[in-house]
């Protein structure tokens, strides 16, 4: 590691234990303290997770850093601070936020998310930047503790958001980590195959969660790994269903329960579709025979043609037909 990497990661480890001090020792993170406690979030999560609290201020850190020595233009590379246009001096990036330490695989932390408390405080999440250290389409937020559980377990839990992997944890599922706001990457993919090819997608019920889950899975399964497809309660996300339900209905329920991608995209096909006009159940049913077209075990095609007829009382020699005259149109 060159010299340049390394203050940045000394910096990075120096944030966090002052952000998580700030948060759990003083008066000034009480109001941070207690938005997190009242959303559920546990003392135990807070200290394995090193949650943290930036103060409002513009040029706290800037200050702690010049006195630590830091180099400040080092550290506006590293993320940690801004400098302002046309001037020479520095404000801090991070101000008023719940702080979430990123680590990478071997546990360093690379990078913060801040998540604001009061609603008006755009955007929702503040993250580091792309630095030298962080490069967000590589990293998964919590791989390097859940790695061991995920090789362990042959199974891994892919989240979308911060709070949903800390729940899933306070819930004993350790092998849950989560991209940071963008959509599953190449690189991800590469990170978890080397621990396990079997995926649970467990992203948020809502029209945003549904599309990225359905993309996700299409990804997942063109690199040949296995997956399933975790549902909630229309709008719910893992996080927000943990809190309402519990742990031991989501383990029970939610993770257990999931779909396969086949009957995922039965349910998916179905979004917004009005099934009781014959048009557009027919529409339905056609789409679905060519999913099971796409299949590449027979058994499987078999048993979701079985499911199909019976849900639509057709014979299963006519829907049959219609698979084979599709098979042959496509080749
Ligand atoms: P909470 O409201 O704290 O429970 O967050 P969430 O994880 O439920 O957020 P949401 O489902 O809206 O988004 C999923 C993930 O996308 C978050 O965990 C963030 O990593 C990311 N994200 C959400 N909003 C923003 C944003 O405004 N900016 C950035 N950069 N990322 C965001
Ligand atoms: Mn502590
Ligand atoms: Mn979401
Ligand atoms: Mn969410
Ligand atoms: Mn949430």
């Amino acid at each position: 590691v060159n010299s340049e990497k390394k203050q940045m990661l000394e910096a990075h480890e120096l944030l966090q234990k002052f952000y998580h001090h700030l948060l759990v020792n003083t008066k000034e993170g009480q109001n941070a303290l207690e938005y997190l406690v009242d959303r559920g979030f546990t003392l135990d999560s807070i200290e394995k997770f090193q949650i943290g609290y930036s103060l409002p201020s513009w040029d706290f850190v800037v200050k702690l850093l010049q006195k630590r020595g830091f180099s400040l233009s080092l550290m506006e590379k590293a993320g940690l601070i801004i400098q302002k246009e046309n001037s020479d001096s520095y404000f801090d990036r991070f101000r008023n936020r719940i702080m979430f330490p990123i680590q990478n695989s071997k546990g360093e932390t690379i990078a913060f998310a801040g998540r604001s408390i009061e609603k008006e405080d755009q955007p929702k999440y503040l993250n580091s930047p792309e630095t030298e250290l962080f490069n967000k389409s590589n990293v998964l937020y919590n791989f390097f503790r859940a790695k061991s559980f995920i090789k362990k377990q042959q199974q891994a839990i892919l989240f979308e958001g911060f709070a949903d992997v800390i729940s899933a944890d306070k819930a004993e599922l350790y092998n849950g980590i989560a991209t940071m706001g963008t959509s599953l990457t190449e690189q991800h993919v590469q990170l978890i195959r080397r621990m396990t090819d079997t995926i649970i997608i467990c992203y948020d019920s809502d029209f945003a969660g549904t599309e990225a889950a359905y993309r996700a899975a299409n990804m997942l399964t063109d690199h040949h790994c296995q997956i399933r497809i975790a549902r909630m309660p229309e709008g719910f996300d893992p996080d927000e269903y943990i809190k309402k339900y519990g742990s031991e209905k989501f383990r029970q329920e939610i993770i257990a329960g999931s779909l396969t991608f086949m009957a995922f995209k039965m349910e998916y096909h179905r979004l917004g579709k009005k099934l009781q006009n014959e048009g557009e159940k027919l529409r339905y049913i056609e789409k679905i025979i060519e999913e099971i077209t796409n299949l590449d075990k027979a058994v499987e095609r078999d048993h979701y043609l079985r499911q199909l007829a019976d849900e639509f009382s057709i014979s299963l020699d006519a829907l049959k037909q219609q698979q084979q005259q599709m098979y042959y149109a496509k080749k």
